[in-house]
């Protein structure tokens, strides 16, 4: 039952199994942080095992280390900590590179799988996945689509039997509505088409099943839920069945066969090794290795239990005072995030501000969005209560009016 007083959400908290993990995070004195989503908060280990790599394993160790610390197979056993958290066999996942580069690759590697030259996308995808599709449909003579998949038109254009691939957010970055995972891949994979799943929002916001859906491929970001950093690596799924075919087109040297026999041709190492083009950031995996360890200490069926809980109590405070959701009421299809309509023209922008000054961080996303992100590991009952509770009430007293409250800064 959703808690309706600040006394029932600490109770909430004092009974709470994922309580002590709040312990393993840096959370500023007198900061609310619902942008967990966006930007994850700094665990506690970070600092040390980031100084461990820079002082001991390239201070001391130096090159030895590509050997002696693991540095060249860090994109395998990084990718194979993140390979629980969506469903995947260790050896399906590796990390590195950015989320667009990795779309690109995965993109253009499937397209070259099919016989059909359309990939199926979102009008309202994060803005990163229209463009990467763009470019690479560009390069390989393909076509781009765009519908809204939460409507009929996703059967619709599947049904006309030329679409290649079909690239979605697991979770609308802007809504925070859940896709069906299971449901779609089945339909993509029933109409000739392989799916491809952005899981930007969703891994470490949901419980992720991606061999389980049969899904084929799917990229994602460290920074947000999972708590690397900012700009940290992102990772890669590829399905295993696909290994041996799967042609990716940034064909670099740390995706090769035998790296080091230094052949002038090129030939794909044999799993998913083979989507890793050059070298790491290392340091950066470093903090990746930090947060992916606090990681494997929750249970992500607590996880989705909890986030489900807060976003319920967040939806039902600032609902009753008359803010209008973006996101499904529906828990089947709600992400761990809500999205409220700005109460009206051009007030999102001052409202989050406003309340920012207010100690509680959330986020606008342009039209009309204010979006506030729940982190079950660091997040309490009371710090959403009082989170609803600030917001609600600088809307009621129009203290977002103030003039300071509307400076756009450069990231919004
Ligand atoms: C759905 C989605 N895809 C991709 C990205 C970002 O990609 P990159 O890490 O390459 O900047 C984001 C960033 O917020 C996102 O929300």
């Amino acid at each position: 039952m959703t808690p309706t007083t600040r006394e029932e959400c600490a109770a909430l908290d004092a009974a709470d199994p994922l309580a002590p993990l709040r312990e393993e995070f840096v959370l500023p004195e007198g900061v609310i942080y619902l942008d967990g989503n966006s930007l994850g908060a700094l665990p506690r280990s970070t600092p040390g095992r980031v100084a461990d790599m820079i002082e001991r394993e390239w201070g001391q160790d130096l090159i030895r280390s590509w050997n002696t610390a693991g540095w060249w197979d860090k994109p395998r056993t990084l990718g194979a900590k993140v390979a629980p958290l969506v469903g995947a066999d260790p050896d399906e996942v590796v990390v590195g590179d950015g989320v667009s580069a990795n779309l690109f690759k995965v993109l253009i590697a499937a397209l070259r799988m099919s016989d059909r030259s359309v990939v199926l996308g979102e009008a309202g995808n994060f803005p990163t996945d229209l463009y990467v599709t763009e470019g690479a449909v560009g390069l390989a003579g393909a076509t781009q689509r765009r519908i809204d998949p939460d409507g009929p038109a996703l059967g619709e254009a599947l049904a006309a039997g030329d679409v290649a691939v079909v690239l979605l957010s697991h979770v609308d970055y802007r809504t925070g509505t859940l896709r069906d995972m299971p449901g779609i891949t089945r339909t993509a994979h029933d109409h000739g088409a392989l799916v491809v799943w952005d899981l930007c929002h969703s891994a470490g916001a949901v419980p992720i099943d991606l061999s389980g859906c049969g899904a084929d491929f799917a990229v994602g970001c460290t920074y947000k839920y999972l708590n690397a950093g900012p700009g940290a690596p992102a990772f890669l799924y590829a399905a295993r069945r696909h290994h041996p075919v799967v042609d990716q087109p940034l064909s670099g040297w740390h995706g090769h066969a035998r790296p080091f026999d230094f052949t002038a041709d090129y030939e794909p190492a044999p799993g998913v090794s083979r989507f890793l083009s050059g070298s790491q950031p290392l340091v950066a995996d470093a903090a990746l290795e930090a947060s992916l360890d606090v990681w494997a200490k929750a249970d992500m069926d607590l996880v989705r239990a909890k986030s489900l809980a807060m976003t319920d109590l967040f939806l039902r405070v600032t609902g009753e005072a008359g803010l209008v959701s973006a996101t499904p009421l529906d828990h089947g299809r709600r992400g761990s995030q809500v999205a409220l309509l700005q109460p009206e023209e051009g007030s999102g922008y001052p409202i989050v501000q406003a309340l920012i000054e207010r100690g509680v961080i959330g986020d606008f996303r342009a039209p009309d969005v204010m979006r506030f992100g729940f982190t079950p590991l660091y997040l309490r009952y009371v710090d959403v209560f009082d989170a609803a509770t600030a917001l609600v009430e600088v809307v009621r007293t129009g203290e977002w009016r103030e003039e300071r409250f509307a400076q756009r800064a450069q990231v919004t």
